[in-house]
């Protein structure tokens, strides 16, 4: 069910691409402090077992994040497709999660579901992940949104809560894997 897309671009190309293009305005609807509490402990935690500093929240990622899961389209959008077949944003330099899940699938689960990647990681052959992301090293921040959406998955399973977070500096990078990925 998961559709992944990954991200790998160098930011120095992207911000040469798409300088002068500015930033979207913040939405005003904001994290709750709970939530935000819970994206950084579920991030930060598993950061720490892989030697990467904590991140700190953003709010202009958290309204990417919101403006991305307002679509209920699960599929990243608004970006390009570089030159590895990764993606990153057009508006924002940032990388980016998604998640979806039926019934009680909470902040925890989503988290979880892209750190549930890292046994699949071979660092003698390092491809993104969404576990990748998660720990790279070189992000220092992240921003988050969650919106329920009843046309992700089937009528039959319910309707899905939708998550995106995004990370800045955008990690997934080819060719720095293995200064940001500890196992
Ligand atoms: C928040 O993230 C954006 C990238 O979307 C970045 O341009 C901005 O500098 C960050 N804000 C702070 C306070 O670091």
């Amino acid at each position: 069910m998961n559709r992944i897309v990954f991200f790998a671009l160098s930011l120095s190309v992207l911000l040469a691409l798409f300088a002068g293009v500015e930033a979207m305005p913040a939405l005003s609807k904001r994290t709750s402090a709970s939530d935000v509490k819970a994206y950084l402990a579920a991030h930060n935690t598993f950061r720490a077992k892989h030697g990467a500093a904590a991140l700190k929240w953003n709010n202009t990622l958290a309204a990417a994040a919101q403006k991305e899961v307002n679509r209920c389209v699960f599929k990243h959008s608004g970006g390009i497709f570089g030159p590895y077949g990764g993606y990153v944003h057009v508006l924002t330099p940032n990388a980016e999660n998604l998640a979806a899940g039926t019934g009680n699938f909470k902040i925890e689960d989503a988290i979880r579901s892209w750190t549930n990647e890292a046994p699949q990681y071979n660092p003698k052959s390092p491809v993104p992940s969404h576990f990748t992301q998660v720990v790279w090293k070189g992000s220092k921040q992240v921003g988050c949104a969650i919106k329920e959406c009843s046309n992700i998955f089937d009528a039959k399973y319910g309707v899905a809560k939708f998550y995106a977070c995004e990370y800045y500096p955008a990690g997934n990078v080819i060719g720095y894997f293995p200064k940001n990925v500890k196992v």
